[in-house]
C-alpha cells in the first residue's frame, strides 16, 4: 500500500524549505530587533487550557481541535494556537516578575480540522508573539510595527491593515444587552450556532459565516460605536501613534477575531491572495487573560501570522526570495586516489564552513562532471594525477569559464572570499 499524506497537511520539499528558512529568519531578525526573545512551547497541552483560554463558544475549541485521550486517561488536544500555551508558560514560569513588558515570540505548528482550501490547511505554522504587562497603546502600535517592518524586510508591499476595539468587559456588558435586543426579534431566522451564542456570546453573531439573513447581521450595532470613555481614549491613542509612524490602517468595525480572549484592540493584515478569508494575520489584546488562567492580572497582546499564507502573499506579489547555493565547489576525481584526497579536502573545507561535495556515487569521471553542472554547483576543480603530484589545483568558476591555481593548502582562503 502507499500512503499518503493526510488531509490538510503537506510536505515542505526541499524545493521550497529555502523561502521558509529565509522567512523564519528574517521574523527572527525583527523580533530581536524590537527586544523580543524566542519562546518554544509543546506541541500538545491538557484540553481545558484551550476550552477556558480560547473560548468554548468559539469555532476553534466546539468543532476544530485534535483532542484525543492519552495511555494515561488525559485529555490532549494539538495546540490550535500559541496563545494559550505562551500565557500558561508565562505563568507557570513565574515571568511576571520580570521587567515588562516580557515579549516573546514563536514559529510553530498549529493543528485545526478545518474544510481544506487555498491557503487553509489542518496542520500549518505561525509566526506569533505575545507581550504581557504593557497597558497603554504604545505596545498595540509597537507589535504591529513588527509585523509592517517584517513584510516590507521581505520586500512585501500593499497589505491592508484593519483595526478595530472590542472593547472591555465593562463596554461590552451594556453592549451585549443592546446586540441581544437588537437580535432578539429575528433569533428565529439564524442559524443554530447564532442561537447558542445569543446566550452566552452575542458578540459572535456578527461574526457569523453561515450564509444567512446577512443584512441583519450587517445593520447590527457595533462596539465600535459604543465603547467607555477608556476605551476610546485607548483606540484613539492607538490610531495617533500608527499614524506617528506612518502607518496606513482602516478601521473595520466587523473584526471581531475568532477567539474569546480579545478586549479592546484587534487587528487583521488581509489580501486577496491567500484564499477565501484573506487574513495573513490577526490578533489584539487580551487584558483578561493571564487572569482568567489563574495568573497575577497581567494585560497582553499579540498576533499570529499564518506562515502558508504569508508565503502565498509573496509569491503573489513577485517577491524573490533566493534560492541559496550552499555547495560552493564540486572535487571530481580521476581515480581512487582523487577520490580519496577529494574526500579529506572536503572534510577539511567542512570544518572551515565551506559547503563542497565530492563523488559518493561510484560515478564514473565524465558522470561526476555531469552532476555537478545538473546541480549547479559554482566551482570545479579536477582532482588528476597532476593535481595529486604537485598540490596545486585549478579552480574553475562555471559562470565565466574562468580557471585560478590554487594550492591544495589555500583552497580555504580561497574560498572563503567566494
Ligand atoms: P488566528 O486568527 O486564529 O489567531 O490565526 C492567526 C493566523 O493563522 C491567521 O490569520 C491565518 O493566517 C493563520 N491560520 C489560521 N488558521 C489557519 C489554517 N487552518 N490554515 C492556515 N493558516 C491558518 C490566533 O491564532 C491567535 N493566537 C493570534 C494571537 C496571538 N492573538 C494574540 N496573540
Amino acid at each position: 500500500m502507499r500512503y499518503a499524506a493526510q488531509k490538510g497537511t503537506r510536505d515542505i520539499l526541499p524545493e521550497e524549505i529555502y523561502k521558509w528558512h529565509k522567512a523564519e529568519k528574517m521574523f527572527a531578525d525583527v523580533c530581536h530587533s524590537f527586544g523580543f526573545e524566542e519562546i518554544r512551547i509543546p506541541t500538545f497541552e491538557q484540553t481545558d487550557l484551550f476550552q477556558r483560554g480560547v473560548g468554548d463558544t468559539t469555532d476553534v475549541v466546539t468543532k476544530e481541535m485534535y483532542t484525543f485521550d492519552d495511555k494515561g486517561g488525559r485529555s490532549i488536544t494539538l495546540r490550535p494556537e500559541g496563545t494559550a500555551g505562551v500565557v500558561r508558560s508565562y505563568i507557570e514560569n513565574g515571568m511576571s516578575s520580570l521587567p515588562s513588558p516580557v515579549r516573546l515570540f514563536y514559529n510553530i505548528t498549529a493543528f485545526r480540522y478545518e474544510k481544506m482550501q487555498k491557503g487553509r490547511y489542518r496542520e500549518f505554522h505561525q509566526f506569533g508573539l505575545e507581550a504581557f504587562g504593557a497597558t497603554g497603546p504604545s505596545i498595540d502600535a509597537e507589535i504591529i510595527s513588527v509585523v509592517d517592518v517584517f513584510f516590507k524586510r521581505m520586500g512585501l508591499a500593499n497589505i491592508k491593515l484593519c483595526i478595530n476595539s472590542i472593547g472591555c468587559p465593562e463596554c461590552r456588558k451594556q453592549y451585549n444587552e443592546l446586540l441581544k435586543d437588537y437580535f432578539r426579534p429575528h433569533i428565529d431566522t439564524m442559524c443554530e450556532d447564532c442561537k447558542a451564542r445569543f446566550e452566552r456570546n452575542p458578540l459572535r453573531m456578527i461574526d457569523c459565516k453561515i450564509d444567512g439573513p446577512k443584512e441583519v447581521v450587517q445593520n447590527a450595532p457595533r462596539l465600535i460605536n459604543h465603547l467607555c470613555d477608556e476605551c476610546r481614549a485607548h483606540f484613539e491613542g492607538l490610531k495617533s501613534e500608527l499614524d506617528a509612524l506612518d502607518i496606513k490602517y482602516e478601521i473595520d468595525p466587523n473584526i471581531v477575531r475568532g477567539l474569546d480572549y480579545y478586549t479592546r484592540t484587534v487587528f487583521e493584515f488581509v489580501s486577496e491572495n491567500v484564499g477565501s478569508q484573506g487574513t495573513i494575520c490577526g490578533g489584539g489584546r487580551y487584558d483578561g487573560l493571564v487572569g482568567l488562567m489563574d495568573g497575577p492580572a497581567t494585560p497582553g497582546i499579540g498576533f499570529a501570522m499564518g506562515v502558508e499564507r504569508f508565503l502565498l502573499e509573496a509569491e503573489a506579489q513577485g517577491i524573490d526570495l533566493g534560492k541559496p547555493q550552499y555547495v560552493k565547489v564540486y572535487f571530481a576525481a580521476m581515480s581512487d586516489e582523487g577520490k580519496n584526497k577529494a574526500m579529506k579536502i572536503c572534510h577539511d573545507l567542512r570544518l572551515a564552513g565551506i559547503g563542497c561535495e565530492q563523488d559518493v556515487a561510484d560515478r564514473s569521471f565524465r558522470a561526476q562532471m555531469k552532476y555537478a553542472g545538473k546541480q549547479g554547483i559554482p566551482y570545479l576543480v579536477v582532482l588528476g594525477d597532476d593535481e595529486l603530484a604537485s598540490g596545486i589545483v585549478k579552480v574553475k568558476c562555471m559562470e565565466d569559464g574562468q580557471e585560478t591555481e590554487v594550492k591544495i593548502d589555500d583552497l580555504k582562503t580561497f574560498l572563503e572570499g567566494k
